[in-house]
């Protein structure tokens, strides 16, 4: 059982990279709750091109360790959510798109448009580009899962230490998909990690113009 709710705010500043999870069974209610988060991101053209791969089971744990560096938090979390994307996902799921839009008040006049602006904007990407844009979409529906897996009162381990091709055998994922990260939950055994601090607003944030520093 994950501890009280803490609020967002409470997530965000008590949030650590957990080095190390118990490995305690996650209740399929709570992991439900955290796939739903992730997948009520917003994402481009709605096009939703994120895939998870949730993985429980002791076996599939220890097979993506050996994909991941043998990083042994892969075995240890309760679950692992591998986050990928689609690069046909466009292709497959304008329709659906349209139709949940549709549904849900879009105009059909938007519906018409995106029925070839969304073709015409994703057939111009060559495949750097296209996993540039699965990255950026998938990282919002991943944070949005590992944020509310935090307010739960789980603890959470991203992680971008994997082998592409690997953690594709393990999984058998379609030649289509790109393996974006790994999404340890669990509960962190022993203490937590050290705070590795950040940079100072002044050192990452400008105002009106790049240089500009808050009056
Ligand atoms: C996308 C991403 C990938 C990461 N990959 C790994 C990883 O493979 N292994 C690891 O031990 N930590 C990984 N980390 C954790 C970072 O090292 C950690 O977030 C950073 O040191 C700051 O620590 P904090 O999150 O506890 O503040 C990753 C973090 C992010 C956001």
């Amino acid at each position: 059982m994950a501890n009280a709710e803490k609020t967002l705010s409470q997530a965000i500043m008590g949030r650590r990279a957990t080095p190390s999870f118990d490995g305690t069974p996650i209740p399929a209610a709570d992991l439900l709750r955290i796939l739903d988060a992730g997948l009520r991101a917003p994402s481009g053209y709605n096009m939703q091109p994120w895939r998870f791969v949730v993985v429980q089971s002791p076996e599939q744990k220890r097979r993506l360790r050996g994909a991941s560096y043998n990083q042994a938090k892969v075995e240890e979390a309760s679950a692992v959510i591998v986050a990928c994307g689609d690069t046909d996902g466009w292709r497959k799921d304008l329709d659906l798109m349209l139709q949940r839009g549709r549904s849900g008040g879009m105009p059909e006049s938007y519906a018409d448009q995106a029925r070839s602006s969304v073709p015409n904007f994703f057939s111009s990407f060559n495949s750097e580009q296209m996993k540039g844009w699965l990255n950026k979409h998938v990282m919002v529906a991943f944070t949005h899962m590992l944020l509310m897996a935090e307010v739960m009162g789980y603890d959470t381990a991203p992680m971008e230490g994997f082998e592409q091709d690997k953690v594709h055998e393990v999984l058998k994922l379609p030649l289509s998909y790109w393996v974006v990260a790994l999404l340890g939950i669990g509960h962190v055994r022993g203490s937590d990690k050290y705070d590795g601090g950040r940079f100072d607003m002044g050192h990452t944030v400008f105002w009106e113009e790049y240089g500009r520093q808050m009056k």
